[in-house]
């Protein structure tokens, strides 16, 4: 299974592509609806998301409710479709200022465009599709923050002050998060080769999230702090990952976001093409893109557990995979259960 992404923030549309996704799993518009619903109304975020609907459309690989084994092809709609005018200042923290030099163009609109978040929910809308097949197959993937900015125990309260004080204040906040998955399989991904260990390439899908800067498994950076025997102690500290492999307990992996660079008062920068400090204003911005992250990481890490999960059991439709699924957690559970 692999999946892809084109479109730019103020395009017509954003798409996306979903190959080698099994025949048989039934799925919903409004199950697709509610999960972009959950990514464009998570705390925190600009007044372009009251504007964004996310109309989208299934081009393709659907028979009414139910996937055919075609390609699935995507197309959410972008509502706010002015363009920034060209701009040769590029946004300081952005994709702005790489991205110009390495396309040799003076416009910072060009990058951005495609560099911002709002591809986020095509990859979303893609992720529905893996989460949805995760479902049925009795795994659970969920998500929680652990902290907005410096604020550790994270209610709906605690986070509304926070954010409100943030506004009140021109700043923006960052956070860290933790994406769950209970009941995988065993054996999902490998050790036999570097790039085959499932915890690189969900580490790849988590970095890949705009903004996330930091991803650790389990017990993550604090387990290089405390010793063998201690660690021991306690096999959660793996985080569901040994030798690169599923080994049958809950996946835990844990992320942390920058503050988004994005700055309501702006930020100084310089013109390219006269090189004089310049602030670069961002036209709406997120107070912090922690919460909407974090519902993208549930459908990035959805889509990753999915290719591995297929890798193992392959098949063509739900009906293939489903009973190996079955057989394979009654043979490992026999095992697992008396450890
Ligand atoms: C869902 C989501 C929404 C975001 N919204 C904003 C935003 O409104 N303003 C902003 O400056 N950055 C925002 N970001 C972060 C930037 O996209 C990100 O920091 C930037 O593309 C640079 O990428 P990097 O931080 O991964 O290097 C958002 C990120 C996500 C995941």
């Amino acid at each position: 299974m692999r999946y892809l992404t084109a479109g730019e923030s103020h395009g017509k549309y954003l798409t996306g592509i979903l190959e080698g996704f099994p025949a048989g799993v039934h799925i919903t518009r409004a199950y697709i609806a509610a999960q972009l619903k959950r990514r464009r109304q998570a705390p925190g975020r600009s007044s372009r998301q009251a504007l964004e609907t996310d109309n989208f459309e299934i081009i393709s690989g659907l028979d009414g409710d139910v996937t055919t084994g075609a390609p699935i092809s995507v197309l959410v709609e972008n509502k706010s479709r002015a363009l920034p005018a060209s701009s040769s200042v590029p946004r300081p923290g952005h994709a702005d200022l790489a991205g110009m030099l390495k396309y040799g163009t003076f416009n910072a609109g060009l990058i951005r465009e495609r560099a911002s978040a709002r591809e986020t929910a095509a990859r979303v809308t893609l992720g529905s599709f893996a989460l949805r097949l995760h479902e049925i197959l009795g795994v659970q993937i969920y998500s929680r923050i652990l902290s907005l900015g410096a604020i550790g125990s994270i209610t709906a309260a605690t986070a509304a002050a926070e954010l409100a004080r943030a506004r009140r204040a021109g700043d923006t906040l960052g956070g860290t998060f933790e994406v769950i998955a209970e009941n995988l399989p065993a054996g999902l991904g490998n050790f036999t080769q570097w790039d085959r260990r499932l915890g690189a390439r969900l580490g790849s899908a988590m970095m890949g999230i705009n903004g996330v800067k930091g991803f650790e498994v389990g017990g993550g950076f604090g387990l290089a702090a405390i010793g063998g025997i201690e660690a021991s102690k306690d096999p959660e500290v793996s985080g569901g990952l040994d030798g690169g492999m599923t080994n049958g307990r809950a996946l835990i992996l844990h992320c942390a976001v920058k503050p988004v660079p994005g700055l309501p008062g702006g930020t100084m920068s310089s013109d390219l093409r006269n090189f004089k400090k310049t602030l670069s204003v961002s036209r709406t911005s997120d107070t912090t893109a922690v919460f909407a992250a974090t519902v993208v990481a549930e459908h990035a890490a959805a889509l990753e557990l999915a290719v591995a999960l297929l890798e193992k059991f392959g098949g063509d439709s739900l009906a293939e995979i489903k009973p190996r699924v079955d057989e394979w957690r009654k043979r490992t559970g026999k095992i697992l259960s008396r450890l």
